[in-house]
């Protein structure tokens, strides 16, 4: 059973500037909810209740968006708009939020470890990269990769299919095919050029890692782009056999991408009108 889910959300989401540029990226809306609120709501569907999320300057409003707005509820009590609020108090009241800093963005893998003191070293923890947004109904990308973890019992990382045009783009494994979608990864390389790149399995934002990742990350020296890379730490990993590519049942949208954030907004107000829909039919 995984307990605490990690959110790396310090970033300066350069690809969405100006937008950016008060307004962390992980409150940017897709349709009526912030990204983030997305993830954390894949996290509880995963049966994890303890979020910690690493922020920066100017993410203030993260924490404020997981906190009680008094003078709002009091505003919406006993109107026909009280039940707007009910998702985001629901996820207030069944989780805890803690918080810290990044100081200096010196990438993922360093973003990872400067919340080490949020995740501690007892149990594997999931990673959740919100501007990735996945999607698979009731049975979430997390909930799935949980289900994986139980059964091997060491790092599980999501992997996608993607053209070899897109491969510049993301961590790239390669490794054995154990169980129908199921790899035992032995080769991770971060932004591989395509001619070089070892499959087309691109790793996504979604990971559940065993903690001693956070011993190796303090010796993980800056890789591509001159960050610290949690592709690298993650092959030290790989390397003794333990880590597990799965390749996940959902949709995945790269949020941090201004095509990618339109599509999630048409799938999603698609989803939320056929919801409603359905719901209109029940009654
Ligand atoms: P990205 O590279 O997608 O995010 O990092 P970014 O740097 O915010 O966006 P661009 O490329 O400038 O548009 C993946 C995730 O890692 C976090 C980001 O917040 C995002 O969730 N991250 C990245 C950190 O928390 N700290 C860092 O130093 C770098």
């Amino acid at each position: 059973m995984i307990k605490k889910c990690l959110f790396p959300a310090a970033g300066y989401g350069t690809r969405f500037l100006p937008a950016t540029k008060v307004i962390p990226k992980e409150m940017l809306p897709i349709v009526d909810k912030p990204l983030i609120q997305y993830g954390v709501e894949e996290a509880m569907d995963a049966g994890i209740r303890e979020i910690a999320i690493v922020t920066g300057r100017g993410k203030r409003a993260l924490e404020d968006h997981f906190d009680i707005n008094y003078e709002l509820e009091a505003q919406l009590r006993g109107t026909s708009k009280e039940s707007m609020l009910a998702g985001i108090r629901s996820i207030i009241n069944t989780c805890s939020f803690s918080y810290t800093r990044q100081t200096e963005m010196k990438g993922l893998g360093h973003a990872v470890l400067t919340g080490e003191t949020l995740i501690g070293h007892e149990d594997p923890f999931a990673i959740v990269l919100a501007d990735d947004l996945c999607f698979n109904g009731d049975h979430g990308v997390l909930a799935q990769m949980a289900e994986v973890h139980a059964r091997h019992g060491c790092t599980v990382v999501a992997v996608e299919e993607v053209p070899l045009s897109e491969i510049h783009k993301y961590g790239v494994i390669a490794g054995e095919e154990i169980e129908p979608g199921v790899y035992r990864v032995d080769a991770m390389v971060e932004k591989p050029a395509a001619e070089v790149a070892p499959s087309n399995l691109a790793v996504i934002g979604r990971y559940i890692i065993t903690p001693d990742i956070f011993d190796i990350l303090r010796e993980t020296t800056p890789g591509a782009g001159g960050e610290i890379q949690l592709t690298d730490a993650l092959l030290q990993q790989a390397k003794q056999g333990r880590v597990i590519a799965y390749k996940f049942e959902g949709r995945r949208f790269d949020c941090g991408s201004v095509e990618g954030f339109v599509q999630a907004t048409n799938f999603m107000y698609h989803e939320k009108m056929d919801g409603a829909d359905r719901r209109k039919n029940l009654r």
